[in-house]
């Protein structure tokens, strides 16, 4: 039994980090039982359920995705706002009724929220049915859990990350498209963010190891990278090794890969060469995702974030001027403790500049353990939601204008998957990270396709093969 601890988590002082290469021994001592897995948040945590699934799939289980079936359901949680949490609890109570029926059903928890030693006291106190919880630290002890499991709950959480894992098999959903960790953690300690306690002390990969992965998954046929890192363009300034976020892109575009992306960028680590290496490389995609959290100086300074909203300007007019057609999304939390009238319209005012071609938007969420969460805070629920709303409405005006203009165009799609917009359609992205619905047969999936845009909605656009 092993249970996080907020104040180890927060621990910077120890530096040394562990590269630890994976090799593990997995019986299959399930076999003809099948798993449940449903995943929450992040593609941190989309991508932690492909090792998961490894370890399923390793162990015998075959996967379903009806709940009643399942002779083990595994919930990968999410900790970044309270809604994911109560959507987790939530599901919990499914869960609870089908072990009342079925005895031998193991309920195991993982992820982020796992590591908030709240929620542990929670599940120790009051959810008695849950077998095991597993933070994202040591997901690679989930085989060797779920084999000794014995009825009585077991709970394995770490607050300490000063080890990468090298190695590690993944279950990948897709065979077009993978995701690869470079970066875990976060050392930024934005004042709102429980990231750098969930997910521990910020650490690279080893350029060779992630360069090997690449040049696999090129070898069996993936058209996309996407780079993973909470702070993926602070890769490498931890190693002291003489490369940086822009070596590694470089060094993936030479691979030749189709088509590469990474996630999330913080506007205070992105270089000059950074933008030089994306405009060089035509398989590196125009696309950068780039949060910029406030329009205001004062919300910018109380959420630590490290720049001011001239210097997101300047940065992002560099990348605009720099980058051909480039594409720029961000993340916007509204409501942040005392956000003035004038804050927010600084807000507004910074969205009618960039015109972003899309954005995430939230209202904040006090998160236990945190800086933010200790602010006093006048700004009533109600004012929030219709701050968002007000918020949202301009977003969305912007996402239709920029992805207006791709009507009539010719653009590069990668088609991925089938259409939820019709039998006769699938769909994909173009480079610059537009989701276009394509007349098309599913002969189509996992080939760049031209295709010539007939129409533009906020969220997509349709096409026909050109
Ligand atoms: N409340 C609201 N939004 C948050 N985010 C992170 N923490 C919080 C919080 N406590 C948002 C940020 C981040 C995105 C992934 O989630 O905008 O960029
Ligand atoms: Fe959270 Fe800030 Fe780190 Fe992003 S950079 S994960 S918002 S602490």
């Amino acid at each position: 039994m092993n249970k996080p601890d907020l104040c180890i988590a927060k621990d910077r002082k120890k530096v040394d980090i562990d590269y630890i290469n994976l090799d593990m021994d997995i019986k299959p001592i399930f076999q003809n039982k099948k798993y449940f897995l449903r995943t929450y948040g992040c593609q941190m945590n989309v991508h932690d359920s492909e090792e998961i699934k490894y370890y399923l799939e390793s162990l015998g289980f075959t996967p379903t995705n009806i709940l009643d079936e399942s002779d083990i359901v595994v919930l990968n949680t999410c900790a970044i706002r309270e809604n994911a949490k109560d959507k987790v609890f939530g599901y919990l109570g499914r869960c609870k009724h089908l072990k009342k029926i079925k005895k031998d059903l193991i309920i195991v928890l993982t992820g982020c929220l796992m590591q908030q030693p709240s929620e542990i006291e929670e599940i120790s106190k009051n959810h008695g049915y849950i077998d095991i919880v597993v933070g994202t630290h040591n997901l690679n002890e989930l085989p060797k859990l779920i084999s000794n499991v014995k009825g009585k709950q077991n709970i394995e959480v770490y607050s300490n990350s000063d080890k990468v894992f090298e190695n590690i098999k993944y279950r990948r959903d897709s065979k077009i498209s993978a995701w690869i960790n470079i970066q875990l953690g976060c050392d930024k300690f934005c004042t709102y963010c429980i990231v750098p306690y969930t997910r521990g002390r910020e650490r690279s990969r080893r350029m060779d190891s992630i360069l090997e992965e690449v040049a696999s998954l090129k070898e069996q046929g993936y058209m996309e990278v996407t780079l993973l890192g909470q702070n993926v363009n602070a890769y490498g300034n931890d190693l002291g090794l003489g490369y940086d976020f822009a070596t590694l892109l470089e060094s993936v575009a030479k691979i030749g890969i189709p088509r590469i992306r990474f996630v999330t960028s913080h506007p205070w680590n992105f270089t000059d060469k950074m933008i030089e290496v994306i405009a060089k490389y035509p398989n590196i995609m125009p696309y950068v995702h780039l949060p910029i959290q406030s329009g205001s100086d004062a919300i910018l300074k109380k959420m630590n974030r490290r720049y001011t909203v001239a210097e997101y300007k300047n940065l992002f007019n560099k990348i605009k001027a720099t980058i051909p057609r480039v594409s720029i999304t961000t993340d916007i939390i509204v409501g942040f403790p005392n956000e003035s009238a004038k804050d927010f319209q600084d807000t507004l005012d910074i969205v009618n500049y960039c015109k972003f071609d899309g954005a995430f938007t939230f209202i904040f969420s006090p998160r236990m353990g945190t800086a933010a969460a200790l602010m006093v805070d006048k700004i009533t629920m109600k004012e929030k939601e219709e701050r968002l709303h007000q918020l949202n409405e301009l977003v969305n005006k912007y996402s239709l204008e920029s992805n207006k203009k791709y009507v009539g165009e010719v653009v590069d799609v990668l088609i991925t998957d089938l259409s939820d917009k019709g039998i006769d359609k699938v769909c994909g992205y173009t480079d610059t990270m537009k989701l276009v619905n394509v007349l098309g047969s599913k002969d189509l999936i996992g080939q760049i396709v031209k295709v010539k845009i007939t129409d533009a909605k906020s969220f997509s656009l349709d096409g026909v093969v050109a």
